[in-house]
C-alpha cells in the first residue's frame, strides 16, 4: 500500500511517498521539498501570500518528483495537512490533494500537522510507545502527548508568545544575520561563551504554567542588552551573545519536557519542528533525558523541519489503524488544537 503526503502549511512544499507494509512497518520512498524561504529572506519573516503563491507554482512539478523518485504512478491513499497553519497555504495543499484522490479515485485523510511531525519519526525509529513530543518551529512550540499516532494528538503545552524558532529568527535579525535565523545562529554559537549572558528563562518561575513557553522577554532582553552594549560605545562579542541567547532556549526547551515527562509518567520523548536541528538542543535533550532515564527520538534534521514524508507517515498510520477517510469537502484547518 503506498501513500502520497502533501504539506503545504508554511513557507515549504513538500510531497513524501511511503510505503506501508503488511506488518504494520512504515516505509519512506521519497521525499521532495521544494522551499521559498529565499523569497521571504528580505522580508525578515515568511509572507502569507507569497508562501501560496509558491505553493501553486511548486505543488505539481514536486508531486511529479516525488512519484517519480518513489517509481509510483498511482498511489493508494493522498494525505494532506490541514492545519493548523497559513490558511491560504493550507488551501493550496488541500486542493490540489483533493484533485490527486479525485483523479486517481483513492481515499483523502486530513491529517494535524504537529501529529505529522511526531509520526515522522517511526520511518528512521520503527514503532512508537506512547511518548511526549516537543515539537519547536517558527510557527509553533507545543509540548503533547500522544497515546497512538491515529488518534488525536493531546496538547500539554504550547508558547503564549513567540515560537522558538521565530526568536531565532528575531534575535538573528536584530545582531544583523539574515533569515532564517536559526542555523547561522547555531554555526556562530560554537565559537561563543554560552555563559557569557545569563538571559531570562521565560515561564520557569514557581507560579508559572508548567508547561508552556513564553520566549518574547527573552528576545527583548537580548536587544537590551545589545542596544546597551551599543550605546556604551562596545563592539557587540556577536558569538556569545548567540550562544547565550541559545543556551536559554535549550534550557528551558529540555527542562520543561522532562517536568512533563516526570509529570505525565511518560518516558519517550520525541523532538519535532525546524529548531530540532540545533546542535545545542539536541545535546542538552540527549544529556538530560539521559539523566532522568527518558528514551529520546529525534529524526534527522532533514525530517524535523516541514516535509510530505512526515504527513505521508501520518497517512499511512492512519490507513493501518482502519481510519475513516475525510470527505472530499473538508476545509483548511488553520487554528486546529496545538
Ligand atoms: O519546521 P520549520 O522548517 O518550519 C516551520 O516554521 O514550521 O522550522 C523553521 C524554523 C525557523 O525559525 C528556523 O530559524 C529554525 O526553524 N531553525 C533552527 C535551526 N534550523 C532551523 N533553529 C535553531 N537552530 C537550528 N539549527
Ligand atoms: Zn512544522
Amino acid at each position: 500500500m503506498i501513500v502520497l503526503g502533501i504539506e503545504t502549511s508554511c513557507d515549504e512544499t513538500g510531497v513524501g511517498v511511503v510505503r506501508l507494509h503488511y506488518d504494520g512497518a512504515v516505509q519512506l520512498l521519497a521525499d521532495e521539498v521544494a522551499s521559498s524561504v529565499q523569497e521571504h529572506a528580505r522580508f525578515g519573516g515568511v509572507v502569507p501570500e507569497i508562501a501560496s503563491r509558491a505553493h501553486l507554482e511548486a505543488m505539481a512539478p514536486t508531486v511529479r518528483r516525488a512519484l517519480a523518485t518513489a517509481g509510483v504512478t498511482r498511489p493508494d491513499a493522498v494525505a494532506v495537512t490541514a492545519g493548523p497553519g497559513l490558511a491560504g497555504a493550507l488551501l493550496v495543499g488541500l486542493a490540489a490533494a483533493k484533485a490527486y484522490a479525485a483523479a486517481w479515485d483513492v481515499p483523502l485523510h486530513g491529517v494535524n500537522h504537529l501529529g505529522a511531525h511526531v509520526a515522522v519519526d517511526t520511518l528512521e525509529h520503527g514503532p512508537l510507545p506512547p511518548c511526549l513530543a516537543l515539537l519547536v518551529s517558527g510557527g509553533h512550540s507545543s509540548l503533547l502527548r500522544v497515546a497512538d499516532l491515529a488518534e488525536p494528538v493531546v496538547p500539554l503545552g504550547a508558547t503564549v508568545d513567540d515560537a522558538a524558532g521565530e526568536a531565532f529568527d528575531k534575535v538573528a535579525r536584530l545582531l544583523g544575520l539574515g533569515f532564517p535565523g536559526g542555523p547561522v545562529l547555531d554555526r556562530l554559537a560554537r565559537e561563543g561563551d554560552p555563559t557569557a549572558v545569563r538571559f531570562p528563562r521565560g515561564m520557569t518561575g514557581p507560579r508559572d504554567s508548567r508547561h508552556d513557553f513564553s520566549f518574547s522577554g527573552l528576545k527583548t532582553a537580548v536587544a537590551r542588552h545589545v542596544e546597551g552594549l551599543q550605546r556604551a560605545g562596545h563592539d557587540v562579542p556577536v558569538a556569545d551573545v548567540a550562544a547565550s541567547f541559545q543556551e536559554a532556549v535549550a534550557d528551558v526547551l529540555t527542562m520543561k519536557a522532562v517536568r512533563a515527562a516526570r509529570d505525565t509518567g511518560i518516558d519517550t520523548l520525541v523532538l519535532g519542528g525546524g529548531v530540532a536541528a540545533n546542535s545545542r538542543l539536541r545535546a542538552l535533550a540527549e544529556q538530560r533525558c539521559g539523566a532522568a532515564g527518558l528514551t529520546l527520538r529525534v529524526p534527522r534534521p532533514g525530517l524535523c523541519t516541514d516535509n510530505g514524508a512526515m504527513v505521508a507517515a501520518l497517512g499511512a498510520h492512519l490507513v493501518a489503524a482502519g481510519a475513516a477517510p475525510s470527505a472530499l469537502e473538508i476545509g483548511a484547518d488553520p487554528g486546529l488544537p496545538v
